[in-house]
C-alpha cells in the first residue's frame, strides 16, 4: 500500500504525508488501536502515539520508527514539527478533513509547506485487495449467522432494546471483534424512522422488525439490513416488501464495473416510479464500505462515482412511509468485472414469525 502512496507523492512533489485519519493508520500500518498518526516519507515512516499504545505498535507495525509524542513534545503536532524539522522536508501533506483547528494551527507553524489533501488514502482504501475482500467475506457471513439466530428471539412482547443487545452478542459469539458499532433494530410504525435507535417498545402482533446492523472481523465491517413481520403480513405490507425486495434485486441486475452510481439508482426506482411508493423512497441507496462504514462510492443520483472491479458497497433501497411503517433489504456487494456477488446472504423473501 505505501509504495502506491510513494507515487502519489511524487507526482504531487510531496516529501511526506501526516496520516491522522484511524481508518487510514489502519490501512497503512495493519495497527489495530487508537489514538495513533503517521508520518510517511520515502525516507522512513514514523508512528507517533502514547506510552497506552507503544508496545502494541512495536508488536503490529514493524516497518515503522514509534515515537512516543509524550516524551518529544508538548502536542502530536510539535512532535511532528521536530520529526520533520530533522529531515529535508520541504511540502508535507496533511489530511485536510481529519485534522482539527488547534492542530492545523500548529502544523502551518512547522517550517516547511503543509499541504491539505483530502481522499487520497480513501481512493485507495475503494478498491479492495484479495486479503480485504475475505475479511469482509468472512464479517458477511458472521452477520448472516446472527440473524439465524435472532429469528428465533423475536417475538411478542420482547423490547427492541433486548434485541438488539441479543443481536450484537450473537455477532460476537459468531467472530465478530469485540469493538461493537451501531445496531438499528426497530418495529412497528418506527420502521419508518431511517436511522431510528432500538427502544423499550415492546414487539406487538403484525410489526415489522426491521433490523440494521453490522459487525467487523479483523476490522473489515459487514452492514446488512432485513425486515421481517411478527405475525401475517396484511396486504399493504406484502406489496411495499415485495416493492422494495424487487428495488434490490433490480438494483443488482445493473451492478458491475464501469456502471455509475447514477445508472444503479435509476434502476432501483424503475418498479416504483409510476406508484405513491415513489414519494417515500430514500435516495442514498448505498455506499462504499471497508473499515469504515461510510465510504466511496456513494449511490445516489447526485454521485458521480462509477463503481470499479473490488469495490465493496452496500445496495440498500428503503420504502418510509411517515406514522405507518418503512421497509429496508441491505446486501453487502462485491463489484466484479462483469457483474456482482452478494457477500450477505440472508433471506430476502419476506418472513413471517
Ligand atoms: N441505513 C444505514 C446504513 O445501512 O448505512
Ligand atoms: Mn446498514
Ligand atoms: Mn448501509
Amino acid at each position: 500500500m505505501i509504495n502506491i502512496l510513494f507515487d502519489y507523492l511524487r507526482e504531487q512533489n510531496i516529501d511526506g504525508i501526516f496520516i491522522s485519519k484511524l481508518q487510514n493508520v489502519r490501512y497503512l500500518s495493519q495497527y489495530t488501536g487508537d489514538d495513533s498518526y503517521l508520518f510517511i516519507t520515502e525516507k522512513g515512516n514514523y508512528f507517533i502515539t502514547d506510552p497506552r499504545y507503544t508496545e502494541q505498535a512495536e508488536q503490529e507495525c514493524p516497518g515503522f520508527i514509534i515515537y512516543n509524542w509524550r516524551e518529544i513534545g508538548k502536542t502530536i503536532p510539535e512532535t511532528l514539527k521536530k520529526i520533520i524539522e530533522g529531515m529535508n522536508i520541504k511540502r508535507f501533506a496533511f489530511e485536510g478533513d481529519y485534522v482539527d483547528y488547534n492542530t492545523y494551527s500548529e502544523l502551518i507553524k512547522i517550517n516547511s509547506e503543509a499541504v491539505p489533501i483530502t481522499g487520497v488514502i480513501e481512493e485507495l482504501r475503494s478498491i479492495k485487495t484479495h486479503e480485504e475482500i475475505h475479511n469482509l467475506r468472512v464479517a458477511c457471513q458472521i452477520a448472516d449467522r446472527a440473524f439465524e439466530r435472532i429469528l428465533r428471539d423475536i417475538r411478542i412482547g420482547v423490547t427492541e432494546k433486548e434485541l438488539a443487545s441479543k443481536l450484537s452478542h450473537y455477532m460476537v459469539i459468531e467472530g465478530s471483534d469485540t469493538k461493537p458499532y451501531g445496531n438499528i433494530l426497530i418495529s412497528g410504525k418506527r420502521t419508518s424512522l431511517l436511522h431510528g435507535i432500538p427502544s423499550n417498545k415492546a414487539i406487538e402482533y403484525g410489526d415489522f422488525v426491521l433490523m440494521d446492523y453490522g459487525c467487523s472481523y479483523k476490522g473489515y465491517l459487514s452492514d446488512m439490513t432485513r425486515t421481517v413481520i411478527v405475525g401475517k403480513a396484511t396486504a399493504k405490507q406484502r406489496e411495499v416488501y415485495n416493492l422494495e425486495n424487487r428495488m434490490l434485486e433490480d438494483s443488482k441486475k445493473v451492478m458491475a464495473a464501469g456502471v455509475s452510481a447514477k445508472k444503479v439508482y435509476n434502476a432501483s426506482i424503475e418498479v416504483i416510479k409510476d406508484t405513491e411508493y415513489y414519494n417515500y423512497h430514500y435516495s442514498g441507496i448505498g455506499h462504499g464500505i471497508g473499515l469504515y462504514v461510510h465510504e466511496i462510492p456513494f449511490m445516489s443520483p447526485k454521485s458521480n462515482d462509477i463503481l470499479k472491479e473490488n469495490n465493496v458497497v452496500t445496495i440498500e433501497p428503503g420504502i418510509y412511509i411517515p406514522g405507518w411503517g418503512g421497509v429496508r433489504i441491505e446486501d453487502q456487494i462485491l463489484v466484479l468485472k462483469d457483474g456482482n456477488e452478494s457477500l450477505t446472504n440472508s433471506p430476502r423473501d419476506l418472513i413471517e414469525l
